[in-house]
């Protein structure tokens, strides 16, 4: 029998965002921009090209503008339309979710990462679904998560993951995987652990913000075990997966920024805008003069 589709992407995006303090205290993290479009926006295009259909974020409170962003803006579209400006009417109606595509449900705690795709269940239901860390941006065709798709299908289902190798001594910010053995970019998983220390991880092969998850892993979450950081952990839960159902991790083609950390956004601008024939000539222009008076 051939595997089931992945409908479903559960879009996490509870998070305070106190890294980007003062930017982020009336505005989510989620919305801000890479160069002219907001983060939320480039994982929610990675999933509709995996061929996603339902986009369920798991919001907190003074999250309502990621609502207000996948809706019609009228008064911005009949200014636009009035205007004439039909290239920027056109990319505003062409991001938009289908009717019906997008659900919200709030995270009321921020008890972590297992947590919040917990609160999701009750939208998933009883089938395999993807989430996605929209702060992982993953640039590069195919997008990730549709490399992670392709590899589901051929595996025959089970937990994917995308993983990437850090340099050891970054083991303690990610879950970093026990690889078994690897064929092309798929890895067989034998063994995950959330943020352990260099000295203690299995390897350097860590995972990054994009996971294809059976539904099974809704029991091992309503456990609601607390792991690293005192978090319901979703790595915790994936490992009790283990030996129950294939688990894979993939290392995808697509470069990854982390748009979570300063350094990590300005760098995911500057890739994002030097890959823009738009804006490289005018960006490259200034990275030269940059480098001169430095
Ligand atoms: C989360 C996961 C971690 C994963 C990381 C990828 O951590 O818990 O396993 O490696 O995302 O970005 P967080 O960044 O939320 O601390």
């Amino acid at each position: 029998m051939p595997a089931p589709r992945i409908r479903k992407a559960v879009f996490p995006v509870a998070g305070m965002g106190t890294r980007f303090l003062p930017a982020t205290k009336a505005i989510p993290k989620e919305m801000l921009p890479v160069i002219d479009k907001p983060v939320i926006q480039y994982g929610v295009e990675e999933a509709r090209e995996a061929g996603i259909e339902q986009f369920i974020f798991v919001t907190g409170r003074g999250k309502h503008v990621i609502e207000d962003h996948f809706d019609h803006a009228y008064e911005l579209e009949s200014l636009l339309s009035a205007r004439e400006k039909t290239k920027e009417l056109h990319g505003l109606l062409e991001s938009l979710p289908n009717t019906g595509a997008v659900s919200f449900t709030r995270q009321q705690k921020p008890l972590g990462l297992g947590h919040a795709v917990l609160c999701a269940q009750h939208l998933v239901g009883n089938e395999p679904f993807a989430v996605v860390l929209p702060d992982d941006l993953m640039v590069g065709q195919p997008g990730a998560l549709k490399q992670m798709v392709a590899a589901w299908r051929e595996i025959g289902g089970g937990v994917v993951v995308a993983a990437e190798e850090k340099p050891r001594e970054e083991t303690q910010r990610y879950g970093v995987i026990a690889p078994g053995p690897s064929k092309g970019p798929i890895t067989e998983v034998l063994g995950v652990v959330e943020k352990p220390k260099p000295a203690e991880a299995p390897s350097n092969l860590c995972i990054i913000g994009r996971y294809i998850l059976p539904p099974e892993i809704f029991s091992e979450l309503e456990r609601r075990e607390r792991g690293a950081g005192n978090e319901i952990q979703l790595t915790d839960a994936m490992a009790r997966l283990l030996g129950r159902l294939p688990f894979h991790a993939v290392t995808t083609s697509c470069a990854r920024y982390d748009c979570g950390d300063k350094v990590g956004f300005l760098h995911a601008n500057l890739a994002v805008g030097l890959a823009r024939p738009d804006i490289a000539p005018a960006l490259r222009l200034i990275i030269n003069a940059l480098r001169h008076s430095a």
